[in-house]
This record gives C-alpha cells, structure tokens and sequence, in this order.
C-alpha cells in the first residue's frame, strides 16, 4: 500500500511539474527544417520545456486547418498554432473569440516599430493585434531551371501571351510547359493569373466586392485560366507541390508557379543554388506586385500551457528567431530590422521587390477572404475544371462571395 501511495504521489508530482508547449502547424516532412530552427531557438532560451512539434502532412494547411477547427470547437487548443495573417485568422478565430490579444506583447517586445505597418494591420482589428507574424512568403513567382530554358532556347515568359505562345513547342520536346499539382496550387495559379489580367487595383477589388466576380473582366481570367491549364501536366490532381517542383528541377516540365516556399524546398532540402540551379521571375503579367501571404502564430483562449506559449510567441517574433527561421524557410523576414547577409540570392531579391511594389494579398493562403470563402471559392473551380464554362466558373464565385459576405 505503502509503496502504491509512492508511487501516485510521483505520478501526481510529475504531472504537476511538466513543463511542455505544443506548436501546431502544417510543416511537416521537408517543410519542417525553418520550422525545427526556431524551435531550437525556443529550446535555448527555455530549457526546462518539453516541446511538442505536432504537425499535420499538406500544403498550405488544407488538413491541419481542419484538424484545427475540430480541436477548438471541442475545446482542446493546441498551446500555439499556425495561422495565415489577414482575413484567415480574423474572420475565423478572431470574430469567434477564440483568441487572446496580444498587444501587450507587442508592447513589450518592440514589435509596433519592427513589423511593417501593413502586415500589422493583417493581423489587427480595433479590439487588438491577435498574432505574432514570422514571415513573408510571396505567391506570384514563377520558377525554372535557367539551363534546362537554355537547352530548350527559351526564356521566362513575361506575359501569358508569351507563355501561350511558346507552348504547344515545349510541349512538342515531351515536356510539360507548366507543372501543377493537387487542388490548392490551382487555385495558387488562378489568383496569379487573376492578379496579372487584373492588376493589382482590380485583383484587390475582387475581395472588396468593388469589382464584382461575374464582371466581364473576372470572366475573362477564367479564360486565361483554361488556357494556360492546357499547358500543364494530366496528372496534377494527384501531385504535392513538392513533386510539382521536382517535374521542374528534373527537367519534365519548363516552369511551375508556387510560393517562394518553393525557394526554401530547392535551396534547403534539394540543396540546390539559387540563380543556378533554380532561377525566378515574377509570374506572368505580374512584375511590380508583390502577392504577399504571412505565416503567423497565436495565443488561443484557454491554451493549456499559457506562460510556455507566450514565450515560443516571443521567439517567434524576435529578431534571432526570425533570421533562424526565414533563410531557411524561402521567406523574408517580418521585421525590418533582419541582417540580409544570411539571407540567399534569392531571398534577397524577394526583399528588394517587397520593398519597392505594390502589395497584394493572397486568397490561397488567407490574406483576403476569409477561409470559408475560400474553401467554397473552389466551387467555382470545379464547375470550371468539369465543364470549362467561364461564365459558370464566375457566377458561381460570384454567388459563393455574396454567400459570404464580400461586397456587403
Ligand atoms: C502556405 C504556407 C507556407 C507553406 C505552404 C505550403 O499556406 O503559408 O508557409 O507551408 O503553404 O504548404
């Protein structure tokens, strides 16, 4: 008896001591190593915790972002979690009070004069600043291998005229013009093909319901869209975005369209050069836009593990946290203030584009629309992968958006 009394009061002790954060997010696999580096960091500060990387497999968080909602609206929040900056986390968990301002935070930390002001205003509302963003990631870049171009005698397009135009004779080489992959990366090359028919003016206006999604204009980057979808690959449906990538770094296809996450995957884990191995342009008709989307984490009411959580938020955001993370990761910095010389070729053209164009937000990866807006926007996309109806493809995106309030 005596020895079960012991042993319960050790088991009750260590409960009472354990000293653990959970961080919730999609990067998993080779999305991971930006990620493990700031965890690292983390691990440095704050020794004595236990830090539990739960991640959940698929880009751009079309599975973990459901795995999510089913854990906060039954009341089991992770201590930390991923969240895109913009209308994502504020019309999902901020509207629904499920987070806790963290302006005192940024108070603290210095944060109001490191950040942007316009990526502090994605992630505030006038109740408060409800994320911690950890970076930049760009959406409208389209990326190649400058030898493979070469061998074929050609070079990144600048329009889609020019891409059109060149296809059918990359496709006569065996060689698929533009790799895609599953679900969200078409809807990741439908908003770069809206934001270069539109333009940066009119690609806002979409989500401001100023322009409408069955105007002529909206109708006509359906068209385009079904263009270009004829010079990609049968198969895209069943591809990640990574196998994407590598139909262009092996040479099966000329170009891919994909976030700069793409960057980070050539240069970090297939350990290729920037410039040489891999080369970029601003995907077609877009150069002089920057489609930004910003990786972002959060303090969720009843967070188990509270003062851990605060502290990861602080590593999240500093400056030795960022520039462990964003080199590694394909993305900018947040802040400001980062020291570009750990920064690759590429990285750095990033951050001089950021600095001198015009700003966008990205619909696949929540900086406009709020999610379920998005996660019923490929309504539209599948009318329109079934049937190449245009003008169906628009009305039904125009009637998902007066569904979900944009224009209201
Ligand atoms: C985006 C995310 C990126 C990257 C990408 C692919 O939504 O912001 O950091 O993870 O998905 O999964």
């Amino acid at each position: 008896m005596r020895r079960f009394l012991a042993i319960l009061l050790a088991a009750t002790l260590t409960l009472a001591v354990a000293n653990e954060i959970e961080i919730f997010s999609w990067w998993a696999g080779d999305e991971g190593p930006a990620l493990e580096a700031l965890i690292e960091v983390f691990e440095a500060r704050y020794p004595g915790v236990t830090v539990d990387n739960a991640t959940v497999t698929g880009g751009a968080g079309v599975v973990a972002r459901a795995v999510l909602r089913t854990r906060m609206l039954g009341g089991d929040p992770p201590d930390s979690f991923q969240v895109h900056a913009g209308d994502s986390i504020i019309q999902t968990w901020v509207v629904a009070g499920r987070m806790e301002d963290l302006t005192f935070l940024f108070e603290e930390e210095g944060w109001f004069d490191v950040f942007p002001q316009d990526l502090i205003e994605l992630i505030s509302t006038a109740d408060g600043v409800w994320s911690v963003p950890v970076n930049i990631h760009r959406s409208n870049v389209m990326w190649y291998v400058p030898a493979n171009l070469e061998g074929w005698g050609i070079e990144a397009p600048e329009t889609w005229d020019a891409f059109l135009e060149m296809c059918p004779a990359i496709q006569a080489e065996g060689v698929t013009p533009l790799a895609l992959g599953e679900a969200w990366t078409q809807l990741h090359l439908w908003e770069s093909v809206a934001l270069g028919m539109l333009g940066p003016d009119r690609y806002t206006q979409l989500f401001t319901g100023e322009l409408p999604f069955n105007d002529p204009a909206a109708v006509a980057v359906w068209e385009r869209f079904g263009e270009v979808l004829d010079c990609t690959n049968a198969d895209a449906a069943g591809l990640s975005w990574q196998q994407a990538t590598d139909m262009v770094v092996d040479g099966e296809a000329a170009f891919n369209i994909m976030g700069d996450w793409a960057a980070g995957y050539m240069a970090t884990t297939l350990e290729l050069e920037p410039g040489v191995g891999f080369g970029w342009a601003a995907s077609p008709d877009t150069a002089g836009s920057f489609m930004l989307l910003s990786d972002s984490f959060g303090l969720p009411v009843g967070a188990p593990d509270r003062d851990n959580a605060i502290n990861w938020l602080r590593v999240a955001g500093s400056l030795e946290g960022q520039d462990a993370f964003n080199p590694l990761k394909g993305s900018i910095s947040a802040r400001l203030d980062s020291d570009m010389s750990l920064y690759n070729a590429y990285l750095q053209s990033a951050a001089s584009d950021f600095a001198s164009d015009r700003q966008v937000g990205s619909l696949a990866h929540g900086a406009v629309g709020s999610d379920p807006f998005r996660d019923n926007f490929y309504l539209a996309l599948d009318i329109f992968l079934d049937t190449g109806n245009a003008q169906a493809a628009a009305n039904a995106a125009f009637a998902v958006a007066q569904q979900y309030g944009i224009g209201r």
